[in-house]
Protein backbone atom coordinates (compact mmCIF):
# COMPACT_ATOMS: atom_id res chain seq x y z
CA UNK A 1 0.00 0.00 0.00
CA UNK A 2 1.29 3.59 -0.86
CA UNK A 3 1.38 5.56 2.32
CA UNK A 4 -0.42 8.75 2.49
CA UNK A 5 1.68 11.24 3.50
CA UNK A 6 0.47 14.19 5.80
CA UNK A 7 0.71 17.57 4.66
CA UNK A 8 0.55 20.32 6.54
CA UNK A 9 -0.54 24.04 5.73
CA UNK A 10 -1.41 27.14 7.13
CA UNK A 11 -2.03 30.41 6.43
CA UNK A 12 -3.21 33.73 8.26
CA UNK A 13 -6.62 32.66 6.96
CA UNK A 14 -8.56 31.32 4.33
CA UNK A 15 -5.87 32.07 1.95
CA UNK A 16 -4.29 29.03 2.04
CA UNK A 17 -7.33 27.10 0.88
CA UNK A 18 -6.55 28.42 -2.55
CA UNK A 19 -2.89 25.92 -2.27
CA UNK A 20 -5.35 23.65 -0.53
CA UNK A 21 -7.35 22.90 -3.12
CA UNK A 22 -4.79 22.49 -5.59
CA UNK A 23 -2.89 20.06 -4.16
CA UNK A 24 -6.35 18.01 -3.37
CA UNK A 25 -7.25 17.56 -7.22
CA UNK A 26 -3.59 17.18 -8.13
CA UNK A 27 -2.29 14.89 -5.34
CA UNK A 28 -5.04 12.01 -4.99
CA UNK A 29 -2.76 10.48 -1.99
CA UNK A 30 -2.16 13.17 0.63
CA UNK A 31 -3.86 14.15 3.26
CA UNK A 32 -4.10 17.62 4.69
CA UNK A 33 -4.00 19.59 7.99
CA UNK A 34 -4.95 23.15 7.39
CA UNK A 35 -4.20 25.68 10.20
CA UNK A 36 -5.59 29.11 9.64
CA UNK A 37 -4.39 31.79 12.06
CA UNK A 38 -7.48 33.73 11.86
CA UNK A 39 -7.23 34.96 15.51
CA UNK A 40 -4.30 37.29 13.97
CA UNK A 41 -5.24 37.70 10.40
CA UNK A 42 -4.10 39.74 8.21
CA UNK A 43 -0.18 39.11 8.07
CA UNK A 44 0.14 41.91 5.75
CA UNK A 45 1.54 44.62 8.05
CA UNK A 46 2.96 42.03 11.06
CA UNK A 47 7.14 42.27 11.87
CA UNK A 48 9.21 39.73 11.32
CA UNK A 49 9.80 38.85 14.69
CA UNK A 50 5.93 37.99 14.83
CA UNK A 51 6.22 36.30 11.73
CA UNK A 52 8.50 33.76 12.82
CA UNK A 53 6.99 33.22 16.12
CA UNK A 54 3.97 33.00 15.00
CA UNK A 55 5.29 30.48 12.46
CA UNK A 56 6.86 28.47 14.75
CA UNK A 57 3.85 28.35 16.77
CA UNK A 58 1.80 26.99 14.29
CA UNK A 59 4.66 24.34 12.42
CA UNK A 60 5.13 22.90 16.36
CA UNK A 61 1.20 22.41 15.78
CA UNK A 62 1.34 20.93 12.46
CA UNK A 63 4.01 18.22 13.92
CA UNK A 64 1.98 17.52 16.75
CA UNK A 65 -0.63 16.99 14.22
CA UNK A 66 1.35 14.20 12.35
CA UNK A 67 2.69 16.54 9.29
CA UNK A 68 5.69 15.34 6.87
CA UNK A 69 5.79 18.39 4.87
CA UNK A 70 4.56 21.80 5.71
CA UNK A 71 3.37 24.14 3.14
CA UNK A 72 3.90 27.79 3.91
CA UNK A 73 0.46 28.94 2.00
CA UNK A 74 1.48 32.32 2.44
CA UNK A 75 3.49 34.25 0.49
CA UNK A 76 4.41 37.47 3.60
CA UNK A 77 5.35 34.26 6.16
CA UNK A 78 7.61 32.92 3.27
CA UNK A 79 8.99 36.61 2.49
CA UNK A 80 10.21 36.81 6.05
CA UNK A 81 9.93 33.72 7.83
CA UNK A 82 10.74 30.70 5.90
CA UNK A 83 14.56 31.28 5.78
CA UNK A 84 15.04 30.81 9.64
CA UNK A 85 12.08 28.29 10.14
CA UNK A 86 13.62 26.36 7.82
CA UNK A 87 16.90 26.48 9.87
CA UNK A 88 15.12 25.65 13.12
CA UNK A 89 12.95 22.41 12.39
CA UNK A 90 14.01 19.14 10.26
CA UNK A 91 11.03 19.26 8.57
CA UNK A 92 10.78 19.83 4.73
CA UNK A 93 9.02 22.90 4.13
CA UNK A 94 7.79 24.54 0.33
CA UNK A 95 7.11 28.47 0.54
CA UNK A 96 4.85 30.52 -1.96
CA UNK A 97 8.11 32.85 -3.58
CA UNK A 98 10.45 30.79 -5.23
CA UNK A 99 7.75 28.87 -7.01
CA UNK A 100 5.89 31.68 -7.88
CA UNK A 101 8.33 33.52 -9.16
CA UNK A 102 9.80 30.87 -11.21
CA UNK A 103 6.32 30.24 -12.59
CA UNK A 104 6.29 33.90 -13.75
CA UNK A 105 9.80 34.03 -15.48
CA UNK A 106 8.69 30.73 -17.48
CA UNK A 107 5.60 32.11 -18.84
CA UNK A 108 5.93 35.68 -19.35
CA UNK A 109 5.99 36.65 -22.64
CA UNK A 110 6.95 40.00 -23.18
CA UNK A 111 9.37 40.07 -20.06
CA UNK A 112 7.38 42.33 -18.08
CA UNK A 113 6.24 41.17 -14.85
CA UNK A 114 4.10 42.58 -12.28
CA UNK A 115 3.23 41.38 -8.64
CA UNK A 116 0.60 41.93 -6.37
CA UNK A 117 0.76 41.06 -2.58
CA UNK A 118 0.47 42.31 1.12
CA UNK A 119 2.72 45.18 2.23
CA UNK A 120 5.06 43.21 4.06
CA UNK A 121 5.39 41.27 0.98
CA UNK A 122 5.92 43.88 -1.65
CA UNK A 123 8.80 45.39 0.99
CA UNK A 124 10.63 42.51 1.38
CA UNK A 125 11.56 42.89 -2.10
CA UNK A 126 11.44 38.66 -2.23
CA UNK A 127 9.80 37.92 -5.63
CA UNK A 128 12.31 40.94 -7.19
CA UNK A 129 14.87 38.40 -6.02
CA UNK A 130 13.22 35.76 -6.58
CA UNK A 131 12.73 36.10 -10.22
CA UNK A 132 16.41 37.33 -10.59
CA UNK A 133 17.35 33.92 -8.68
CA UNK A 134 15.69 32.02 -11.28
CA UNK A 135 17.38 33.87 -14.13
CA UNK A 136 20.54 33.04 -12.15
CA UNK A 137 19.48 29.65 -12.31
CA UNK A 138 18.72 29.11 -16.11
CA UNK A 139 14.89 29.18 -15.90
CA UNK A 140 13.90 31.24 -18.89
CA UNK A 141 10.74 31.60 -20.46
CA UNK A 142 8.69 29.22 -22.73
CA UNK A 143 8.37 31.97 -24.92
CA UNK A 144 11.36 32.10 -27.80
CA UNK A 145 11.34 35.36 -28.53
CA UNK A 146 11.99 36.88 -25.25
CA UNK A 147 13.97 34.01 -23.93
CA UNK A 148 16.31 34.66 -27.01
CA UNK A 149 16.71 37.84 -25.99
CA UNK A 150 17.60 37.20 -22.55
CA UNK A 151 20.02 34.84 -23.79
CA UNK A 152 21.87 37.84 -26.21
CA UNK A 153 22.80 39.67 -22.82
CA UNK A 154 19.59 41.99 -22.67
CA UNK A 155 18.07 42.78 -19.49
CA UNK A 156 14.89 41.44 -21.34
CA UNK A 157 12.92 39.86 -18.00
CA UNK A 158 12.44 41.61 -14.81
CA UNK A 159 9.61 42.64 -12.13
CA UNK A 160 9.04 45.83 -13.39
CA UNK A 161 5.65 46.67 -10.86
CA UNK A 162 5.10 45.64 -7.68
CA UNK A 163 1.84 47.11 -6.06
CA UNK A 164 0.74 46.44 -1.77
CA UNK A 165 -2.99 45.80 -1.47
CA UNK A 166 -3.58 45.66 1.86
CA UNK A 167 -7.71 45.88 2.04
CA UNK A 168 -7.97 42.78 -0.07
CA UNK A 169 -7.27 40.34 2.90
CA UNK A 170 -10.05 42.02 5.07
CA UNK A 171 -12.20 42.17 2.76
CA UNK A 172 -12.07 38.25 1.58
CA UNK A 173 -11.78 36.91 5.31
CA UNK A 174 -14.86 38.98 5.54
CA UNK A 175 -16.97 36.87 3.39
CA UNK A 176 -16.70 40.31 0.47
CA UNK A 177 -14.90 38.72 -2.60
CA UNK A 178 -17.23 39.05 -5.39
CA UNK A 179 -18.96 42.86 -3.86
CA UNK A 180 -18.87 46.19 -5.24
CA UNK A 181 -16.72 47.41 -2.65
CA UNK A 182 -13.72 44.29 -3.75
CA UNK A 183 -14.20 45.81 -7.56
CA UNK A 184 -13.57 49.33 -6.43
CA UNK A 185 -10.49 48.52 -4.74
CA UNK A 186 -9.32 46.35 -7.13
CA UNK A 187 -9.93 49.09 -10.33
CA UNK A 188 -7.63 51.57 -7.83
CA UNK A 189 -4.94 48.78 -7.18
CA UNK A 190 -4.61 47.69 -10.63
CA UNK A 191 -4.35 50.73 -12.67
CA UNK A 192 -0.68 51.31 -11.86
CA UNK A 193 -0.38 47.66 -12.96
CA UNK A 194 -1.80 48.48 -15.89
CA UNK A 195 0.08 51.73 -16.53
CA UNK A 196 2.68 50.10 -15.96
CA UNK A 197 2.62 48.18 -19.45
CA UNK A 198 2.83 44.41 -18.01
CA UNK A 199 2.29 40.91 -20.02
CA UNK A 200 2.16 39.22 -16.62
CA UNK A 201 1.04 39.56 -13.32
CA UNK A 202 1.83 37.21 -10.04
CA UNK A 203 -0.97 37.10 -7.60
CA UNK A 204 1.61 37.30 -4.61
CA UNK A 205 -0.86 36.66 -2.09
CA UNK A 206 -3.10 33.11 -1.16
CA UNK A 207 -5.95 35.07 -0.92
CA UNK A 208 -5.90 36.42 -4.28
CA UNK A 209 -6.92 33.86 -6.64
CA UNK A 210 -10.70 34.00 -4.67
CA UNK A 211 -10.81 37.52 -6.29
CA UNK A 212 -9.11 36.34 -9.80
CA UNK A 213 -12.85 37.06 -12.11
CA UNK A 214 -12.59 40.64 -10.58
CA UNK A 215 -9.00 41.18 -11.30
CA UNK A 216 -9.30 39.17 -14.57
CA UNK A 217 -12.20 41.19 -15.46
CA UNK A 218 -10.23 43.98 -14.61
CA UNK A 219 -6.69 43.86 -16.91
CA UNK A 220 -8.59 42.26 -20.13
CA UNK A 221 -7.27 38.60 -21.44
CA UNK A 222 -3.61 40.38 -22.26
CA UNK A 223 -2.08 40.14 -19.04
CA UNK A 224 -1.39 36.40 -17.87
CA UNK A 225 -2.31 35.47 -14.05
CA UNK A 226 0.06 33.50 -12.62
CA UNK A 227 -1.26 31.57 -9.42
CA UNK A 228 2.43 30.43 -7.69
CA UNK A 229 0.09 27.45 -6.12
CA UNK A 230 0.34 25.59 -9.15
CA UNK A 231 4.06 26.03 -9.25
CA UNK A 232 3.83 24.60 -5.28
CA UNK A 233 1.99 21.66 -6.50
CA UNK A 234 4.83 20.47 -8.69
CA UNK A 235 7.55 21.03 -6.31
CA UNK A 236 5.16 19.13 -3.58
CA UNK A 237 4.74 16.52 -6.38
CA UNK A 238 8.70 16.26 -6.81
CA UNK A 239 9.37 16.54 -2.67
CA UNK A 240 6.89 13.65 -2.43
CA UNK A 241 8.43 11.18 -5.01
CA UNK A 242 12.34 11.92 -3.65
CA UNK A 243 10.85 11.17 0.31
CA UNK A 244 9.34 7.79 -1.26
CA UNK A 245 12.34 6.79 -2.81
CA UNK A 246 14.95 7.67 0.03
CA UNK A 247 12.38 5.48 2.52
CA UNK A 248 12.27 2.81 0.27
CA UNK A 249 16.06 2.64 0.21
CA UNK A 250 16.44 3.03 3.87
CA UNK A 251 15.79 0.33 6.92
CA UNK A 252 12.94 -2.21 5.74
CA UNK A 253 9.52 -0.95 6.44
CA UNK A 254 9.95 3.03 6.78
CA UNK A 255 8.20 2.88 3.21
CA UNK A 256 5.19 1.54 4.29
CA UNK A 257 5.19 3.65 7.59
CA UNK A 258 1.74 4.61 9.72
CA UNK A 259 -0.93 5.61 7.70
CA UNK A 260 -2.62 7.85 10.57
CA UNK A 261 -5.29 5.64 12.21
CA UNK A 262 -8.06 3.93 10.49
CA UNK A 263 -10.53 6.49 10.18
CA UNK A 264 -10.25 7.66 6.04
CA UNK A 265 -10.06 11.48 6.72
CA UNK A 266 -8.80 13.40 3.70
CA UNK A 267 -8.63 16.91 5.32
CA UNK A 268 -8.88 18.46 9.26
CA UNK A 269 -9.25 22.00 10.02
CA UNK A 270 -7.80 24.10 12.61
CA UNK A 271 -8.10 27.94 13.37
CA UNK A 272 -7.29 30.22 15.98
CA UNK A 273 -10.10 32.75 15.72
CA UNK A 274 -13.95 32.00 15.19
CA UNK A 275 -14.39 28.22 13.46
CA UNK A 276 -17.77 29.31 11.97
CA UNK A 277 -16.30 32.06 10.45
CA UNK A 278 -14.30 30.28 9.05
CA UNK A 279 -16.44 27.48 7.81
CA UNK A 280 -19.15 29.62 6.49
CA UNK A 281 -16.40 32.05 4.39
CA UNK A 282 -14.20 28.78 3.26
CA UNK A 283 -17.71 27.12 1.76
CA UNK A 284 -18.25 29.61 -0.28
CA UNK A 285 -14.55 30.37 -1.55
CA UNK A 286 -14.23 26.91 -2.60
CA UNK A 287 -17.52 26.47 -3.10
CA UNK A 288 -17.64 22.72 -1.20
CA UNK A 289 -18.22 21.91 2.10
CA UNK A 290 -15.94 22.08 4.78
CA UNK A 291 -17.67 20.31 7.75
CA UNK A 292 -15.50 19.89 11.17
CA UNK A 293 -12.77 23.39 11.94
CA UNK A 294 -11.67 23.50 15.47
CA UNK A 295 -10.27 26.17 17.26
CA UNK A 296 -7.13 25.64 18.48
CA UNK A 297 -5.57 28.60 20.53
CA UNK A 298 -1.79 28.98 20.34
CA UNK A 299 1.30 30.91 22.12
CA UNK A 300 -0.42 31.31 25.40
N1 LIG B 1 -2.44 35.01 2.47
C1 LIG B 1 -1.28 35.63 2.98
C2 LIG B 1 -0.22 35.89 1.97
O1 LIG B 1 -0.13 35.09 1.05
C3 LIG B 1 -1.41 36.59 4.11
C4 LIG B 1 -2.22 37.79 3.91
C5 LIG B 1 -2.44 38.57 5.17
O2 LIG B 1 -2.81 37.99 6.19
O3 LIG B 1 -2.24 39.80 5.14
O4 LIG B 1 0.53 36.82 2.05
Amino acid sequence: MKKQRVIGIFDSGVGGLTVMKEILEQLLDVRIVYFGDTARVPYGNRSREELIRFGEEIVTFLIGQGAEVIVVACNTSSAMALPVLRERFDIPMIGMVEPGARLAVEKTIAGRIALIATETTVRSKAYSSGVSRALAKGVLPNFSVIREAWQQGEQAIALVKAQGCPLFVPLIEAGLANSAEARGIAKTYLAPIQAAGVDTLILGCTHYPFLEPVIREILGEDVLIVDPALAVVKELEILLQEMDERERSGPIGLAFGAVLGTNHWRTRYFVSGDPGLFRQVGNTLLQEPIDLVEQVILGE
